[in-house]
């Protein structure tokens, strides 16, 4: 068994069906991905289990939908007007452009995390270490300029200042601004925490690794609300709650570290915060954010709108802003370490070779896949065994060519099952069931195959 490179799994992400370049017939339009019929199942799954997990199984959290476009006020307090930039550096004799902390970040082989630095600190630490463009090798480079990430656009019918609004690059803000109603009408106690998923946008000024960092994304966002002077409790509770979930969907904990972001890192409002990690291909890198934000983003609503969004605590009689733990994590950087995790090369006894995607089951695009063993003879029972199974299971149907060749294309995109419908099963609905990792094979009547997957498919 061997680990895939990243040129791999981009070519098997679309030669079976999980990832394509955007817009590829017109040539594609840079750093946009479109998920095909197997990839929207498997981001799908995540997105479910992640639901499962933070709001569903956990009695203190409720879910929210809200709106990708927020009054342009949001974005002022937040402070992503003023502050959500990176710094960009062109290279003057290539003309290629950096963020100049991701330089010094890779120049010092992670050790030097820039993030937060003002203009002239990692200018003076570029020239004093010598660092040179990835590209070209120069040392010859412009001022660093602060570049804004957000995407502009304009509502209504006239184009002026005053229609300006943005594309959200979080879905956290959404959260803190139904801080209020969703306590009220749910009527919730501190702790508490307001889940949502969905897209965000970020101008980024160098997107790549394939769908590791892109314009357009999804997070999976938790806000949890706790009382002040509790939240480091709460922070250690969420860095281990989401670590463990990693484990449930099939990471090897040998590839997930956490990284505590240095007191000097910390974003002005958090008093802790630390990166998952994950081993892509290209090394450790960022999967999941989880910091713990102080009352900063409440009490910046509050003075912006001037609506008063204090707590009351019910059970001390004080009133207070709560304090917020955030775990934020990024639909495509799970799937990525998910697929990267997954796959397989493998050699069997018999000296053939196999893909085997060993995802976990309940994570697979196809649950079940039903083959007539002979299309001519078996086909028309299988697909009346695809319409019973497909209410209750992602199924796939597929009779075209050799069963063996069929298998392991099943393997390969990580079905867990494969029902195969012979003589045995026209006449005595008994089914040949197949396992994907073992490729054990047992029978089972009809009225057994529900129950059993059931039971296979839980996490
Ligand atoms: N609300 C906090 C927040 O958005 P962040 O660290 O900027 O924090 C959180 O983003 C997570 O969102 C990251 O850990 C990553 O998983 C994902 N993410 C951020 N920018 C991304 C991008 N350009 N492409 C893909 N995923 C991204």
């Amino acid at each position: 068994m061997r680990t895939i490179t990243m040129e791999e799994l981009m070519n098997y992400a679309k030669n079976y069906g999980f990832v394509y370049q955007g817009s590829e017939i017109y040539g594609g339009l840079a750093n946009t991905w479109d998920y095909g019929p197997l990839g929207v199942l498997l981001k799908q799954n995540i997105k479910t289990s992640w639901w499962k997990k933070f709001i569903q199984e956990n009695r203190l959290n409720v879910g929210l939908d809200s709106s990708i476009l927020l009054n342009p006020k949001t974005w002022e307090a937040s402070g992503h007007i003023g502050g959500f930039s990176d710094p960009l550096i062109d290279c003057k004799a290539c003309n290629t452009r950096h963020r100049a902390d991701k330089l010094i970040e890779d120049a010092s082989h992670g050790e030097i995390i820039a993030d937060g630095w003002s203009n002239e600190q990692m200018v003076d630490y570029m020239t004093k270490h010598h660092i040179t463009c990835p590209n070209c090798d120069s040392e010859d480079f412009t001022d660093i300029r602060q570049f804004n990430l957000m995407f502009k656009t304009s509502q209504g019918v006239i184009e002026d200042s005053h229609s300006d609004i943005y594309l959200r690059p979080e879905t956290a803000q959404g959260i803190f601004l139904n801080f209020k109603n969703i306590q009220r009408s749910s009527r919730l106690k501190v702790p508490f925490g307001i889940g949502q998923v969905g897209k965000s946008f970020r101008n980024e000024i160098t997107p790549g690794n394939f769908i590791f960092r892109t314009r357009e994304f999804e997070q999976l966002e938790l806000e949890f609300f706790c009382k002040p002077n509790t939240e480091l409790e709460w922070f250690d509770y969420w860095k281990n709650y989401s670590f463990n979930f990693l484990k449930t969907l099939g990471i090897n904990s040998k590839n997930i570290r956490m990284r505590d972001h240095k007191k000097a890192q910390l974003s002005h409002y958090s008093n802790a915060t630390t990166d998952i990690e994950y081993h892509y291909a290209w090394g450790f890198d960022e999967l999941w954010g989880i910091a713990s934000r102080t009352d900063y983003d409440l009490k910046q609503h509050q003075t912006f709108s001037s609506q008063n969004l204090m707590y009351h605590d019910p059970d001390d009689n004080t009133k207070y802003l709560p304090y917020v733990i955030e775990p934020s994590l990024g639909v495509e950087r799970l799937f990525l370490a998910i697929l990267n995790e997954a796959y397989k090369d493998e050699i069997l006894d018999d000296g053939e070779t196999r893909i085997n995607l060993q995802i976990a089951p309940f994570l697979a695009p196809y649950s079940v896949a039903v083959l007539p063993l002979i299309k001519k003879y078996h086909g028309d029972k299988a697909k009346e065994m695809f319409d019973f199974l497909s209410s209750n299971f992602s199924t796939t149907y597929d009779e075209r060519g050799k069963i063996g060749k069929r298998y392991r294309r099943q393997d390969a995109i990580g079905t867990p099952f494969v029902l195969t419908v012979d003589d045995d099963g026209v006449r005595d609905e008994a089914f040949t069931l197949r396992e994907r990792d073992s490729m054990e094979q047992i029978t089972l009547k009809k009225d057994e195959l529900i129950p059993y997957l059931n039971k296979k498919l839980q996490y």
